[in-house]
């Protein structure tokens, strides 16, 4: 683990109220701003940008990538998690999506953010929903019950210090027969300013067929491929 970023914390925690600013404001993400120090506030100095979409958008093999992300301390991720965690809310809930609207309210079972090339080098944050809380067993959580939903949202940092907020992802296990490929479960994507990207038997289905392909090769395991064993809750 790196030493606490003595460059970072100062400067995140400084942009703690314009970001908030922006969350409340409604423009979560789009090409923010902020501060140099906390008493001269220098608005060219930290951007907080929308995850960028590249390649074909309808037909992604896999997640969109950041590029140059910065790599972070489980405390500098947290931190700089604590202070976007509202934008990303108020951005995810412009879908008018029940997930969207709720996941916050879940226990979530990583530690701190973890980052994850699958993912497109995002940080990210697992949360389950009660019916899903079997998810804490990991590995030995088996068949998940339906109406089970996991939702995991996302965010990261590039070396010229821009905080990304990237999307939210979703997965709920719907009733048997909904898609067998999937083993019934419905995989949505909301883009970090609410549009739906993506939903499996729904609205551009085929955007997400990749998320099925991945995710198939957990069949054995319901389809999870669970958080990385060092950032696990284990109460
Ligand atoms: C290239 C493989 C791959 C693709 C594509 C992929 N995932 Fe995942 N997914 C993973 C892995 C590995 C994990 C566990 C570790 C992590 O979070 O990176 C995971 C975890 C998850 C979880 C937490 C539940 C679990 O499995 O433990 C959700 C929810 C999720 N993915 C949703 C999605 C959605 C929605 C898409 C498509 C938009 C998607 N994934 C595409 C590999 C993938």
């Amino acid at each position: 683990m790196t030493k606490r970023g003595s460059m970072w914390q100062p400067r995140w925690m400084s942009v703690l109220s314009i970001l908030k600013a922006v969350a409340l404001g409604g423009c979560a993400g789009a090409n923010t701003v902020t501060p140099e120090t906390p008493k001269a506030p220098n608005p060219d100095h930290l951007q907080v940008e929308l995850s960028p979409i590249s390649g074909d958008v309808d037909r992604p093999r896999r997640h969109f990538r950041i590029r140059n992300p910065v790599k972070l301390s489980p405390r500098e991720a947290q931190g700089i998690y604590e202070i976007v965690k509202n934008a990303l809310e108020v951005g995810y809930q412009r879908a008018g999506h029940p997930v969207a609207q709720a996941y916050l309210t879940w226990r979530r079972y990583n530690t701190a953010p973890y980052s994850s090339v699958t993912h497109g080098n995002h940080y990210l944050n697992n949360y389950a929903n009660d019916t899903a809380s079997a998810y804490r067993h990991f590995e030995d959580a088996g068949t998940m019950p339906v109406g089970s939903v996991i939702a995991k949202d996302s965010f990261s940092v590039t070396q010229s210090k821009a905080i990304v907020l990237g999307p939210l992802f979703i997965m709920e296990k719907m009733p048997s027969g909904f898609n067998y490929v999937s083993g019934d479960w419905k995989y949505t994507l909301i883009q970090p300013d609410g549009t739906v990207f993506g939903e499996t038997q729904g609205a551009n289905a085929e955007r997400v067929e990749y998320c099925i392909a991945c995710h198939l090769a957990a069949g054995q395991k319901d389809h999870l491929y669970f958080i990385p064993e060092d950032y696990r809750v284990t109460r």
